[in-house]
This record gives structure tokens, sequence and C-alpha cells, in this order.
């Protein structure tokens, strides 16, 4: 008789690690890494162990939604007070390089005036030497680079902090947020110790598609695993999905929540933005969670770094299905401006094509155009780009969070690539401030005055309207809402119909039907066919 085989469960959560948070890019590029890590969460983690029943209370309280608090019981305080601990411990060197970073870009700015920057060198404190490149702009404002490539094979990139946990998803409300909440060990949990790049994780992901017996998967986790039973209610005999290409004349676009969307054309499949999440064991929305996705994905594109776009934990879990990740460019010139490309070569993809704007890839009877996206980043330059498919004579435009502040743009864009028909775009009036998860990039010493209307937002209604307008769309998908329940852990719970930017999309749609014009906002799995 043949043994039985897994797959990891529908309601199993794999989620990447660094020392306890879940990884994203400012817990994972080494610079951004080493400032957060010093001036967001050691504090945070103090304010914490100062009054955990605030913070705990505050955590749970809708009204303080998107608060900085540690969503941990007191009881566990003494776990918090250790992870504190420890993380001083193995970030030492992270956070002297970012008490380094600071002082020194300081120091520079008032030093250097526009002579020689070579007797400078000599000044570069030692946790920066060899790692950055001192130069001026044209207007002689002096600043350091940092080489990224270089801090990748440093005492700054640190792959041993890094882990898998494999948890079981009971409601899309108990996860930990992002941003403020470190994962504790919870019963039934089990934490692999693995840096994000290695191969063998592959071997884990692939049995969503190719379920296998007990023991290759108590080889692949090792010593993570000590028993069969810590095991099994983390996987499933359910066979996955069976995968029905499209074939179609037309594109479907299978809108998949949030700004995940994938393109099915000809036989080629292309993501954007992917973030999937397991299917909770208590219940929730409907979702399509892993194995029931494309086993080749041909394209993955990502518009920009916000970690509800550039998801580490779809992408890792997807690695080995991916044909080409494609990721904007980066400046390089800012230590927040990072490359996704790099991150994505530590996260184990060696197949990770940069592309700058108005650069394609051929479809069959298609291409993949990048475009650009201006806005919702308060003004602060970082790697974005939105993404032109064009399927036949259909085009869709992924906006993503662009904000439609220059004509200009659209209007170039038109007169490239000609009318593009279906445009898939947030709507968001306010927006987070500018610092908004980044403040860590920010000297605390700075003239603030100037910066309170700097926020990132998207395209208001008449903006979105004036988007489509002048790439000459007849429909509208309003997306990237955070309207599924599974993105709370991320950007927090969805917004009420009677938040401003729901009532801006409500306004955009009114104005867009009133013209004849498509307009619908998506919320959950759903299945789009394009007509010309
Ligand atoms: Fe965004």
């Amino acid at each position: 008789m043949s043994q039985p085989t897994y797959r990891l469960a529908n309601h199993t959560c794999v989620v990447p690690l660094v020392q306890s948070w879940a990884a994203w890019w400012m817990t994972t590029v080494p610079a951004p890494a080493s400032l957060h890590v010093h001036k967001s969460q050691i504090p945070l983690l103090k304010a914490y162990l100062q009054n955990p029943d605030f913070h705990a209370r505050a955590a749970k309280d809708p009204a303080l939604s998107g608060g900085t608090f540690v969503g941990i019981s007191p009881e566990r305080a003494g776990e918090v007070k250790a992870l504190l601990q420890q993380t001083q411990e193995a970030q030492a060197d992270r956070v002297k390089m970012a008490e380094a970073l600071e002082d020194f870009q300081g120091w520079l700015m008032e030093e250097a005036k526009g002579q020689s920057l070579e007797p400078l060198y000599e000044k570069i404190p030692e946790p920066l030497r060899g790692l950055v490149e001192l130069a001026y702009d044209y207007h002689n404002r002096a600043f350091l680079r940092v080489m990224e490539g270089g801090l990748y094979r440093s005492r700054y990139h640190k792959p041993e902090l890094q882990s898998l946990r494999l948890l079981r998803l009971e409601s899309d409300s108990s996860r930990p947020h992002l941003f403020t909440t470190p994962y504790l060990m919870q019963a039934g949990q089990l934490d692999w110790a693995v840096p994000f790049s290695e191969e063998r994780i592959s071997r884990l992901f692939e049995t969503d598609l190719s379920p296998r017996p007990l023991g290759y998967l108590r080889d692949v986790l090792g010593p993570a695993v000590t028993s069969d039973e810590q095991l099994l209610p983390l996987l499933t005999e359910e066979p996955p999905a069976t995968y029905t290409p499209w074939e179609g004349a037309q594109p479907r676009v299978r809108y998949l929540g949030h700004a995940c969307a994938l393109v099915e054309w000809k036989g080629v499949t292309v993501l954007v933005d992917p973030v999937i999440s397991a299917r909770p064991a208590g219940g929730g929305m409907t979702r399509r969670t892993f194995h029931e996705l494309p086993p080749r994905i041909d394209y993955v594109l990502i518009t920009h770094n916000h970690p509800d776009h550039l998801h580490i934990e779809t992408l890792l879990r997807l690695r080995h299905r991916i044909g080409q990740l494609v990721v904007p460019r980066s400046g390089g010139m800012m230590v927040g401006d990072y490359s996704i490309k790099l991150l994505a070569r530590s996260l184990g993809f060696q197949n990770v094509l940069e592309l700058d704007t108005y650069e394609s890839l051929p479809l069959p009877d298609g291409e993949i155009v990048t475009v650009p996206f201006l806005g919702e980043h308060g003004d602060v330059c970082q790697a974005k780009s939105s993404y032109v498919v064009r399927a036949g004579k259909q085009q869709m435009l992924f906006a993503a969070d662009s904000m439609c502040v220059d004509d200009a743009v659209y209007r170039h864009m038109r007169q490239n690539l000609g009318t593009i028909q279906t445009v898939f775009m947030n709507t968001e009036i306010e927006g987070a401030p500018h610092t908004w998860t980044l403040e860590a990039l920010f000297p605390k010493k700075r003239d603030r005055k100037l910066e309170k209307n700097r926020r990132c937002r998207g395209s208001n209604a008449a903006e979105g309207l004036r988007l489509l307008e002048l790439v000459g769309a007849s429909r509208l998908y309003n997306y990237a809402m955070g309207l599924e329940p599974w993105m709370e852990n991320i950007i927090g719970p969805p917004s009420p119909p009677e938040a401003p930017r729901m009532k801006e999309s409500d306004r955009l749609l009114a104005e867009l039907r009133a013209k004849g014009l498509g307009a619908e906002r998506l919320c959950g799995p759903t299945d789009l066919l394009l007509e010309s």
C-alpha cells in the first residue's frame, strides 16, 4: 500500500521572520534595517516594557488603529524583555552602523560645501568604512551613498536571524501587525531557522502542488520538527487543485485581492503584486490560496515596495514557480531608495529583471511595458513602476496607488502606447504621513514645518477621472483598497463605508458611470473577462 502524501494545509501560514519580526524591507534590507532596529524596534520594545497593559489594550482598540502599539498580552512581557536583550546583542553592530550613518551624514552636510571630498574619507566612521562613497549633487550638497551590494556581503546582512514560522491561521485578525508586533512562539507553531536565500525552502513549498510523504517533510524541516504530532496539524492529505489554463480569445484577469491580479493570456501567466493568504481555520472571506494558483507563473510584476505590494511571505512561497520577477529600478542614492533587485537576490531569486521606465517584455501577441508611477510616497524617492499589459488589442494599466499629479505623464503614455482601455487603480484622498513606515530613515532633528502637507496619497476622484480620460480608458477597476480581511495585519482593518477614501471611491465610480464608462470596486476574488 502506498504511503499517504501531504501538503501544507490551507490554513497553514509560513511567515518569514527576522529575529521574530515579520520580514519586510525595513527588517531585511541591511541599511534601512539597521536604522529601523535602532530607531523603531528597540524603542518600541522598551516603550512596551514600560507599560505592557497600555500597549496590549491600545493594540486592540479600533479607535487607535494604525498606532504604534505592541499587541502582546502583559503576561508575556518577560519574553519581550528577552527579545529586546537578544536584539541588542545580535544587532549591536547594526545599531552602531545606524548611529554612524546619521551622525556622519549630519557632519558631512556641515563640513562639505563644495571643496574636494577626498580628505573626508579618513573621517568616515569605522562602522561605515569600505561601504560608502562620498559625493555631491550638482548643487554641492554632499551625501553618502551606501554600496548596497557590499552591505549584503557584510556583517549588517543577517541571514542567521532569519526563520520561517509555520502556524495555523485561526482568523485573519489573529495575525500580529507587521510593523508593531513580533511573532512570539505559540503552542502548535514551528520555527524553522533557515536563511531566506536557501534553495531548500522551495522543497517545502513544492509540496503545495506535489504532496510528499511525512518523512520527506520531516527531512526538509530538520530539527525544527521533533515529532509527527507536531507537524501533522499543519498538513493535509487533500489533493491540491488542478489548474486549467485559460484558452479564451480575450485575456482573463483573475483579481485575487487588494492589488493582486493574475492575467492569463495565450498560455502565459502574469501575476501583479502578489499577496496570497492562507485560508483561516475559523472561516472568513473566500479566497484563492497557493495551491489554486497556476503551477508556473511566467512573470511577477512588483509595482513598489510598500509591503501590501511587495510581500516577502508570498514571494518566498511562490519563488520556485516564478519565471521572471520584474521589479522597478531604484536610484540607489538614498538609503531608503534601496535596490529591490538586490533584496530579491537575497531572497534566493536568480531571475530578477530590474526595468527602467518604458522598457518592455514581449508576450505572445502582447507585451508588458513599465510606465511611470507618480506620488504616494510623500515626495521621498523610492523605486516605483506601474505596468501596462497588452493582450492582443486589449491594454490594461496596473496603476496601483499612483497619483495623477501631472497630466503630461499620462498624455505621454497614450502617445507612446495608444489607448489603454482598462485601468486598475486605487483611490486615496488622505493617505498616511510621508514618514509612514519610514520614520527611522529621517533625522530626528529637522525642520518639520514644511513637511506637514506631504502625504502618501493616491489619486482622488478628480485625479482618477482625469487619468482615465487622458489614457482613453473605458473602464476602471478600483482596487488596492485594503478591503480584504487578510490585509489587516499589513495595513490595518478595512476602511468603513464612511471613510474619506471610500467616499472618494464612491464619487469616482458614480462620475464614471454617469459618463457611461465601466466602473467597479473590487473586493474579494473576482474573474474579469476583458472584452474589446
Ligand atoms: Fe503604496
